[in-house]
C-alpha cells in the first residue's frame, strides 16, 4: 500500500536504520537561537567559535548561517559565505547525538541547491588534515583537496583546502549531485 501526505511548507523527512524517519527543518539563524548554535558548537568544536563570532556572521550580508532542527532540537548548522561565485563553507557542525543520520549531508545539499540557484560555480572550505569524518563526507559531495595549508589553525595543525567544481560531475549517486531544486 502506498501512502500520500503532505509536509507542513519547509518541512522535509530524515531517517536511517538507527534513526526512524523524523521531520526536519532548515531555517536561517536569527540572535535568538545563538545559545542553542553556542550549546551544540561547544559540543562539537575543542575551538569554538564564540557568541561574537556568530553575531558577526549574523550581521555579514555575504554569510547565511542554516540551522537543522528535529522536533525542536537544533540538530545541526552550516554557516556559508556567497563572495564572487564561490559558495565559502566556513562552519558545518551536527550535534554528536544527531550524527551519522544525514544531517550534514542535507545542509550541504541546502547550501550547494541555494548556492546554485544564485549562480555559484564553485564551493571553498578549509579542514583539518585529522578530520577524517568531515573529509568523507565533503568527498562524498565532490569536493577535491587542492593544496595543504601549513599551521591554518590555533594549535598548529594544517588545513586541506577542498574545492568543489559544480561545472563537474561528483562521484557518489546518492549525495553527491546538489539538489537543484
Ligand atoms: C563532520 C560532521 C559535520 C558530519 O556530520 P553528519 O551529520 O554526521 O554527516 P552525515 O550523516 O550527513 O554523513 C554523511 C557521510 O559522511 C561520512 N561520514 C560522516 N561522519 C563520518 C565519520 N565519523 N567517519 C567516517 N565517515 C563519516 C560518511 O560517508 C557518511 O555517510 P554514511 O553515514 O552513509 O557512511 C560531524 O561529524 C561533525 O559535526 N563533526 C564535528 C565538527 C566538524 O568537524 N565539522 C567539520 C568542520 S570542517
Amino acid at each position: 500500500m502506498i501512502l500520500f501526505f503532505t509536509l507542513p511548507r519547509g518541512c522535509h523527512i530524515i531517517g536511517s536504520r538507527a534513526m526512524p524517519m523524523k521531520l526536519f527543518d532548515i531555517r536561517p539563524m536569527t540572535p535568538a537561537d545563538l545559545d542553542a548554535v553556542l550549546a551544540v558548537e561547544r559540543q562539537c568544536y575543542a575551538h569554538p567559535w564564540s557568541a561574537g563570532f556568530f553575531l558577526q556572521e549574523l550581521a555579514n550580508p555575504l554569510a547565511t548561517v542554516d540551522l537543522l532542527w528535529i522536533e525542536g532540537a537544533l540538530a545541526g548548522y552550516l554557516c556559508s559565505w556567497r563572495v564572487d561565485g564561490e559558495l565559502h563553507i566556513l562552519n558545518l557542525a551536527t550535534a554528536p547525538l544527531f550524527r551519522r543520520h544525514g544531517i550534514g549531508s542535507a545542509l550541504l545539499r541546502r547550501a550547494f541547491s541555494h548556492g546554485i540557484a544564485q549562480g555559484v560555480e564553485k564551493a571553498f572550505l578549509e579542514v583539518r588534515v585529522s578530520n577524517e569524518a568531515a573529509i568523507d563526507l565533503y568527498r562524498h559531495f565532490g569536493f577535491r583537496t587542492i593544496f595543504r595549508r601549513p599551521c591554518y589553525y590555533p594549535d598548529g595543525e594544517d588545513a586541506w583546502v577542498m574545492e568543489r567544481d559544480f561545472a563537474e560531475s561528483a562521484p557518489r549517486g546518492d549525495l553527491a549531485p546538489p539538489d537543484r531544486g
